[in-house]
């Protein structure tokens, strides 16, 4: 069995003091740092560009989780990774030629990354899972924080599960994002996700290293 990790969405962390709360989630034990990047088309809102992740990156001591909900992804995978992705995710929804997006990824030598919104089957990936070190399932529409977890996704992840076990895929890393927090954590790991991505579960809490640490051990369970 894969180390269930949780990622921290920074999108929810207070960007005055970025540094401060990048700081205070690694040493609660945060496994990754999820960067979202939007650009008011896929999705209508605007978050943290290529400078700010080049930010991050200097200041961070575990990976960064990039997810861009962006059109035209591949025009950016250089960018993002040259500004230190270390895991970039990229839209289905906005990638009529996934196979070489996920490619160019690759051939930068970073973990590849395609997210699924909720409505998209996992049939949209089923031609190049193979490729994949990651597969995001979003459990809310993108594009904000703070929303309630459409429950639908845990029986997406018992199928997708299944499916990589078929396939002999086990080593990809299933990442949930969206509504994750305390109360329905283990649900979420325990139908087939190994990356836990929270937002607001976290950083709104009234004490958001205790609550990450509270997090770990319940998944440890
Ligand atoms: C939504 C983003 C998420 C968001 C999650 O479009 O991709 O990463 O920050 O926030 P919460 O955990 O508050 O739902
Ligand atoms: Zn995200």
């Amino acid at each position: 069995m894969k180390k269930k990790k949780i990622a921290p969405s920074l999108l929810a962390a207070d960007f005055a003091n970025m540094e401060r709360d990048i700081k205070m989630v690694e040493e609660a034990g945060a496994d990754l740092l999820h960067i979202d990047v939007m650009d008011g088309h896929f999705v209508p809102n605007f978050t943290i560009g290529i400078p700010m992740v080049k930010a991050i990156k200097k200041v961070s001591s575990i990976p960064c989780d990039v997810h861009v909900m962006i059109e035209n992804p591949g025009r950016y995978v250089d960018a993002f990774v040259d500004a230190g992705a270390d895991y970039l995710t990229v839209h289905a929804e906005v990638c009529p030629n996934l196979h070489r997006v996920i490619q160019q990824i690759k051939a930068r030598g970073i973990k590849a990354g395609v997210a699924l919104n909720p409505h998209t089957p996992l049939s949209a990936i089923e031609e190049v899972m193979q490729d994949l070190d990651l597969i995001l399932i979003m459990s809310v529409n993108p594009g904000f924080g703070g929303q309630s977890f459409i429950s639908n996704t845990l029986d997406k992840l018992q199928r997708l599960s299944k499916i990589l076990k078929e396939r002999n895929l086990e080593h990809i890393e299933v990442e949930v994002d969206g509504g994750v927090k305390y109360s329905n954590i283990k649900e979420i790991a325990d139908a087939g996700a190994d990356i836990l991505v929270s937002g607001s579960g976290i950083f709104k809490a009234g004490h958001p290293a205790q609550m990450l640490q509270d997090m770990k051990n319940k998944l440890k369970k």
